[in-house]
């Protein structure tokens, strides 16, 4: 599964990319408006970062619109993902970009046949948000569970993006769907590094190793390097 940060915090990006678990980052016009800063530099500051995937979003309506801003946004960076919104408009140009070879998103899926219409324009991810679909009393995960089947079914190379995740319990479902990606927000990234027996068995090591003679791993492994064996 590719892990995709869905946040525009540098700081953010830039630890999670450290982790070295990083395969690339989703924005949108809320997670860049929350940032405060000059859309195209942080577009291009994350590119850098992440060196993999970066969606970023287009905010025209109408297919030529949409077709000038996604020009504009390829030249920022090569890793530049259009992100579109489902909608007539958002096929027309999916389409379009898809026949010249740029990966588009197709973001703001809430249900099986947007996904389909999206895969067949040619669109590279579909992103299915599950979290807002629990939002409305409706299964988040049956959706995508049934998007992944559909794209099996048929064979598309669409890539199932699993976004608008909201808790860890969401990524251990979309991991067992077979979810092709996961877009996840920093807070939920780092709580999957957590659990209470991990920390629990940690400090029961150190604890233990307190108790070895020596000055310490590194001085007693440097030490024991330094002499004769045998
Ligand atoms: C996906 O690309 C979106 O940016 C994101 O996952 C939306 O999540 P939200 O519903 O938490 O805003």
């Amino acid at each position: 599964m590719k892990l995709f940060i869905d946040t525009a915090n540098l700081t953010e990006i830039r630890e999670a990319a450290s982790w070295g678990i990083l395969d690339g980052c989703t924005t949108n016009p809320s997670l860049i408006a929350r940032e405060g800063r000059d859309f195209a530099e942080a577009i291009w500051e994350i590119c850098e970062i992440v060196q993999g995937p970066v969606s970023a979003e287009v905010v025209a309506q109408d297919a030529e619109g949409m077709l000038r801003e996604a020009a504009l946004l390829k030249q920022i960076h090569e890793h530049v993902v259009i992100k579109i919104p489902m909608c007539h408009e958002g096929l027309k140009a999916t389409r379009a970009l898809a026949d010249e070879g740029t990966p588009v998103n197709v973001t703001l899926i809430f249900s099986v046949n947007q996904a389909l219409l999206a895969a067949k324009a040619g669109a590279a991810y579909v992103s299915p948000f599950v979290g807002r679909i629990d939002d409305t009393g409706n299964d988040g995960m049956g959706v995508l569970a049934d998007i992944i089947n559909v794209f099996d079914h048929y064979y598309f190379d669409t890539e199932v993006l699993a976004a608008s995740i909201r808790h860890t319990a969401h990524m251990l479902d979309a991991q067992r769907l077979g979810s092709h990606v996961a877009t996840l927000p920093f807070k939920v990234l780092k709580q999957m590094v957590h659990h209470p027996l991990t920390d629990k068995g940690n400090a029961a090591f150190l604890a233990d190793w307190a108790t070895v003679p020596g000055d310490g791993l590194e001085s007693t492994v440097s030490a024991f390097l330094q002499r004769p064996r045998g």
